[in-house]
């Protein structure tokens, strides 16, 4: 009976998806409500391992009606084969339904994308090149292509020519990128989607959770990347082109901010980013490449390594913050198990003096340092555990801390990536 909100709290892969299908069990609506398939939730289901892109994670359970909000800019190509690959494996995504607002992904977005990337040269952002921000460039630019407009060919076809026009000319004549688009192919492409993806789309995906609003249903709402690669409030530019934090979750769900009742902050228990832009506390050398190894920290989407680096606490705090969190759902405390000492940032050094508002300008932000409290480690396996009262006495402390930093309580603990690996406090 309550509306709930899954937000990542660092730059994205905290383990929101393992977290989204755990509580998933207790929902009867899980709404994805931004981005695209930039993103990558893993869901581990008696050892086999599910990568969505856009469906929400909720999808496992057929009772639980799982919605791509209007947030979302979709590729129907990636979203096709996201279905098919489901119901290979026996799923029957019956329960999906995609909002016919949710604007739509074409090869033009993915090739600007690719383009620009080239151009930028070292400014490169390390973008996933899945079009995303050109996408949401045309969605703001009013020239955007949404689901419901795939059901029009008249329309479609009008606002496609103007579309294929413009990027013709950028692509060729600013960028000199080589990849052409031809409009009758891709209308034909893309109408064959349409066709797949029918039974699925809704024209009032609000409306679906409105009513389990009044109904008292509860209702999820699961956001993709994470808090420090949001548009607004992250490290900007090197930011993803949406707004992941939990007021993204108003917009792009449709549900105003009073409907919200928790809001839960996915936590790793250190960090990692994939990309460029800052990263305060990214640690070189050998025990980077341990963590990466140990934590299995290769992009879901892209399989890029990522880069790691200890727990920073002022992005925890500014989190907290943006976010209203409520709870805190820590991830993959097991990676650390073994460590005789572990660091945790609790300020950054900027020009002698201490600071723990997070700095929103990255070039203040490339001068800080981090300030680190050294923590004792654990020798014990965590993975096993599920009962709080048999972590490790350090353990135990380490997430005090990690509480007293964001000033929210930890409701979760997962130690390993299978669904039941997992500490309910
Ligand atoms: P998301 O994008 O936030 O959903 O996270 P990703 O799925 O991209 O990355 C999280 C990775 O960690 C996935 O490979 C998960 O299967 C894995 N994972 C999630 N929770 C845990 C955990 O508690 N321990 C370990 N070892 N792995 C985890
Ligand atoms: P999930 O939901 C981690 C990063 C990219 C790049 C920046 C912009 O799995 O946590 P984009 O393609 O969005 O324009 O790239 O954002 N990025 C992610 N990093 N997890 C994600 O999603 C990400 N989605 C985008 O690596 O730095
Ligand atoms: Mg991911």
């Amino acid at each position: 009976m309550a509306v709930t909100v899954i937000v990542g709290t660092q730059w994205g892969d905290e383990g929101k998806g393992k977290i989204t299908d755990l509580l998933s069990r207790d929902m009867d609506l899980v709404v994805r409500y931004q981005g695209g398939n930039n993103a990558g939730h893993t869901v581990v289901i008696k050892n086999e391992i599910f990568k969505l892109h856009l469906i929400p994670s909720g999808i496992f359970f057929s009772n639980v009606l799982c919605v791509i909000g209007n947030g979302v800019v979709i590729d129907p190509a990636v979203l096709v084969q996201e279905i098919e690959t489901l119901q290979a494996k026996g799923y029957s995504a019956d329960n999906l339904r995609i909002s016919s607002q949710a604007h739509v992904i074409f090869p033009y977005h993915r090739y600007l994308d690719q383009a620009q990337e080239k151009k930028r040269e070292a400014g490169r952002i390390g973008t996933t090149c899945r079009g995303i921000g050109p996408c949401y460039v045309d969605k703001f630019n009013r020239r955007g292509i949404r689901i419901s407009d795939l059901y029009n060919e008249k329309l479609v076809r009008e606002k496609l020519e103007w579309n294929i026009e413009e990027k013709s000319f950028l692509l060729e004549k600013f960028y000199a990128f080589d990849k052409k688009v031809n409009l009758e192919q891709l209308l034909n492409e893309y109408l064959g989607y349409a066709h797949a993806i029918k039974k699925y789309v809704v024209e009032e995906s609000t409306a679906l959770v409105h009513q389990a609003i009044a109904k008292k249903k509860n209702v999820l709402l699961e956001g993709a990347q994470g808090t420090m690669l949001d548009v607004d409030q992250g490290t900007y530019p090197f930011v993803t082109s949406s707004n992941p934090v939990s007021g993204g979750a108003c917009v792009g769900a449709g549900v105003g901010p009073k409907d919200i009742d928790e809001v839960i902050g996915v936590v790793k228990a250190y960090i990692t980013r994939v990309g460029s832009g800052p990263f305060p506390t990214e640690i070189e050398g050998k025990l980077g490449d341990d963590l990466r190894e140990k934590g299995g920290e290769y992009g879901a989407t892209t399989g890029r390594p990522r880069r790691c680096g200890w727990f920073d606490g002022v992005v925890m705090k500014f989190s907290a913050r943006i976010n209203s969190l409520s709870q805190l759902a820590v991830t993959k405390l097991d990676v650390l198990d073994g460590l005789d000492k572990i660091n945790i940032c609790t300020a950054y050094e900027y020009k002698g003096s201490k600071i723990t508002d997070f700095p929103t300008d990255i070039n203040r932000l490339a001068l800080c340092k981090p300030v680190y409290e050294e923590a004792p480690g654990w020798k014990e396996d965590t993975s096993k555990i599920t009962n709080y009262q048999e972590l490790p006495s350090n353990a135990k402390k380490y997430l005090d801390k990690l509480a007293e930093i964001a000033e929210t309580k930890v409701s979760m603990i997962s130690v390993g990536a299978e669904r039941g690996q997992i500490i309910k406090v």
